[in-house]
């Protein structure tokens, strides 16, 4: 049975709102990824591509989630089942779903990893270290399972008791504290690194571009970058915009969320390149390594580096929670909706099943030989294939199926100028399924050679 729609949950204001759906898009994805993306594909070109895809691709998908969420003021499975009863399309928002449950899952166990490296940095763990016993801790706790399911325990419990507190006194309370609290550590680390001695070898590579390093992997690269750091693609948008009211405007939400998102990304790059080219013998091309195992060798060489780290891990926690928070919030959202359970017990039980998905993932790492590579794995099949699927079946469902002048009947609601509406239409309608057709068929390329 339906949860009745009076009593449904929904946001105090819109600032609530646009901090929560903030909270969501800047994550691991902004702190992590992006920086070490930049790192491999050259730095200032990598960042010029993918603002282009943040605004022909990322925005207009946003917009269409928000539209689609507002209007049927349902989760992603009761979007599709509303809109297009007895069609097959409900389907999509229970990949959405099922996406959601997953990467959470393996999500956690990396937010987890920044909970015990505030730890260490506090603790002086890496003070005088050489760079290679930083590699060799970031192996030796990343390969001792049982403190690793540890803290992907911690964090998942901290997830799971923000969303029992409810849309407005857990979700939106929580994000309107650790918002601002993440916007000033990372301010407080630009500016350490921006002034080090040796910053600007890396603020050029990481303001001028270099043409000879871009090709087509670049742009793809930065389009699925794109996709995961807006949390595009999975019904995300759709559930937090299902709990706005129709008064409020979905275009400006969508472009402060994005603008929120794109800055922080771009502003964690500030702070790591200037730094990273400040120390001899580190370069930025690490990889997935250059967080925990590149980083600590920075705050090895600064003044006040142990306090500037453990500042550092914190934001990625704080990040990585704000986001976790929605990701729980879709499987949850479904289960009150569809399936009419409470709110607690839906947030304990589905929290439950991603902790112990996120078990092999926690393993993978050098602990059990059985799921070495799982966490990866799960992250390319579903932080990106997925969420690849369900945003282009979201441009397809809204373009082609329930159709443009319903959607823009629904924007107009509270918003009667849209301006660009016809070249918002324009890009759903063909660009953005194009270029992320283009996106899905080279990632299923790259995995079949
Ligand atoms: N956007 C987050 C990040 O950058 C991760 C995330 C949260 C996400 N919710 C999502 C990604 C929904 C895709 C879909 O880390």
């Amino acid at each position: 049975m339906a949860a009745n729609p009076t009593t449904r949950d929904n946001w105090g204001s819109k600032l609530g709102f646009v901090l929560a759906a903030a909270g969501s898009a800047i994550g691991l994805g902004n702190i992590w990824g992006f920086p070490t993306q930049a790192g491999l594909n050259g730095g200032a070109g990598f960042v010029l591509v993918y603002l282009l895809c943040v605004l022909l691709i990322g925005v207009p998908v946003m917009i269409a989630e928000l539209t689609l969420g507002r209007s049927s003021q349902s989760d992603p499975v009761g979007v599709f089942k509303k809109l297009a009863p007895g069609s097959p399309w409900k389907l999509v928002g229970v990949l959405g779903v099922v996406t959601g449950l997953v990467i959470l899952s393996y999500y956690c166990v990396v937010a987890g990893w920044t909970l015990k490296y505030i730890l260490l940095t506090l603790d002086g763990a890496f003070t005088g270290s050489t760079a290679t016993e930083v590699a060799e801790t970031f192996t030796g706790f990343v390969s001792n399972g049982p403190q690793v399911i540890l803290f992907h325990f911690i964090f998942v419990l901290m997830t799971v008791l923000i969303v029992i507190g409810g849309v407005r006194g857990g979700i939106e309370k929580v994000t309107t504290i650790l918002m601002p609290m993440l916007f000033l550590l990372l301010l407080l680390l630009v500016l350490r690194s921006v002034t080090l001695p040796g910053a600007s070898t890396g603020l050029e590579f990481y303001l001028k571009p270099d043409f000879e390093k871009m090709d087509s992997t670049v742009i793809l690269t930065a389009m699925g970058q794109a996709f995961f750091s807006l949390s595009l693609g999975m019904g995300a948008m759709i559930t937090y915009g299902s709990y706005l009211s129709r008064r409020e405007d979905l275009i400006s939400s969508a472009v402060y969320v994005s603008i929120a998102d794109t800055t922080i990304a771009i502003l964690a790059g500030f702070a790591i390149f200037p730094a990273l080219f400040a120390v001899e013998g580190l370069t930025p091309d690490a990889g997935p390594g250059l967080i925990f195992v590149v980083l600590p060798n920075i705050f090895n060489n600064i003044p006040l580096g142990q306090l500037f780290g453990a500042a550092f891990y914190l934001l990625l926690a704080i990040a990585a929670l704000t986001s976790s928070i929605s990701l729980l919030e879709v499987v949850v959202a479904y289960m009150i909706d569809q399936r009419g359970w409470a709110r607690k017990k839906a947030a304990v039980v589905v929290g439950a099943m991603a902790f112990l998905l996120g078990v092999p993932s926690a393993v993978g790492n050098g602990y059990s030989s059985l799921f070495s590579g799982f966490l990866d794995r799960a992250d390319f099949l579903f932080g990106k294939v997925a969420l690849i699927v369900g945003g282009l079946f979201i441009c397809i469902f809204l373009a082609w199926k329930w159709g443009i002048p319903r959607a823009l009947q629904e924007i107009h609601r509270s918003n009667e100028h849209f301006a660009l509406a016809p070249l918002w239409a324009v890009l759903i309608r063909f660009i953005c399924p194009l270029g992320i057709s283009i996106l899905l068929i080279q990632t299923l390329w790259e995995f079949f050679s």
